[in-house]
């Protein structure tokens, strides 16, 4: 098992890096959505349904498989013999963020289901700044994953 996965190594990161970019651009884009979603289309609108449409697609067809998907690749990867010291501080810290990067996915879940069923409570501006969140959680996995502190 050891040897297999150290052979498919630079595939499986590969599909990990590639996977990954998807996710990414799914967590980056459907808070913009509910930005336009809660300060533009009010649940009278018959934008409204559109942005759901929109909303829903990307969750189930994009974002759910490839978050999936990453987590699998990445636990591969965690099997690899020899690439993860879990003595170093790199680890926690990229292990804790994929953890928030998973909330931070969950959190979005809900608040689609919210403006599925016409019960949004949150304001553009708070979507806007729960937008960083992803942003901020990147940058702290980039650095733990390249620079290995
Ligand atoms: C979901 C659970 C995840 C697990 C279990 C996981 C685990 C891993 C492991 C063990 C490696 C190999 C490190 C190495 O080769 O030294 C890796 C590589 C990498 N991961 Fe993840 N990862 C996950 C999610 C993510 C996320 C969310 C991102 C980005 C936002 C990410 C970005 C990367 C990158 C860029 C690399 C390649 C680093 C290099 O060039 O060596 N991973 N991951």
């Amino acid at each position: 098992m050891g040897d297999v996965l150290a052979l498919a190594y630079p595939w499986v990161k590969s599909l990990h890096v590639i996977l990954v970019i998807a996710w990414m651009a799914g967590l980056f884009y459907l808070p913009r959505l509910f930005v336009y979603h809660a300060e533009v289309v009010g649940s009278a609108n018959p934008t409204d349904a559109l942005f759901q449409t929109m909303e829903r697609r990307l969750l189930r067809a994009i974002m759910n498989p490839a978050m999936l998907a990453t987590w699998l690749s990445g636990l591969l990867l965690l099997l690899t013999p020899g690439i993860v010291d879990w003595s170093a501080v790199w680890p926690w810290v990229k292990a804790a963020s994929v953890l928030a990067m998973t909330w931070f996915h969950m959190w979005l879940a809900g608040r689609r289901k919210d403006f599925a069923v016409g019960r949004n409570t949150v304001t553009g501006r708070s979507f806007r700044i729960m937008n960083e969140v992803p942003t901020i959680l990147l940058i702290l996995i980039v650095v733990s994953v390249i620079v290995k502190f």
